[in-house]
């Protein structure tokens, strides 16, 4: 079996467990695991992850006992609620406050421009999806990035960008 890269359940497997979705389970706690906070919470998870993808989804529906269909039927009536981009890659980068004040929104700005797109959007050969998020739960190593799943820190705009040029060389990983 294939195994995905970070967006897991966080269960007992010693390997990292994705700190976003401790948010997830803060938030559901919150509400007592109520199905019909489910729009609330999954609000709270497109906070975190940037987008909404399957991982989540079915993490939402496990905890709150909801068929997927409907957690996925949420999911894609509200317009505020993304899936899973469709560029071949995803770069998340945090813009919560502890992201922020250490130059997030200079990472951001740089990406914007070397791709030629905004943050929610894909370039048009489908190559990279640009999105933001509030808050990762990685703040102890602001600014940080998701390049397609793993979390990085401390980043600068140069290193983000050198990413981007990878991928954008390596075309087909
Ligand atoms: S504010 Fe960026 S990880 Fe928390």
């Amino acid at each position: 079996m294939e195994t995905k890269t970070l967006t897991k359940k966080p269960q007992k497997s010693g390997k990292k467990v994705d700190k976003r979705f401790k948010i997830i389970d803060i938030t559901m706690k919150r509400n007592h695991y109520r199905q019909d906070a489910l729009i609330e919470i999954l609000h709270k998870a497109q906070e975190a992850f940037g987008y909404l993808e399957p991982d989540v989804l079915e993490y939402v529906a496990h905890a709150l006992k909801l068929p997927l269909s409907r957690v996925y039927g949420v999911a894609t009536f509200y317009h505020l609620f993304s899936l899973k981009p469709s560029g071949k890659h995803t770069c998340v980068v945090c813009l919560g406050t502890a992201c922020y004040v250490k130059g997030s929104d200079k990472v951001l700005a740089a990406l914007q421009q070397e791709l030629g797109i905004k943050s929610g959007e894909t370039t048009e050969d489908k190559q990279v999806s640009l999105l933001s998020a509030r808050c990762l739960g990685a703040c102890g190593i602001a600014p940080a990035v998701v390049f397609d799943g793993e979390v990085a820190g401390k980043q600068t705009a140069d290193n983000v960008l050198e990413k981007i040029k990878d991928w954008q060389q390596n075309g087909e990983e």
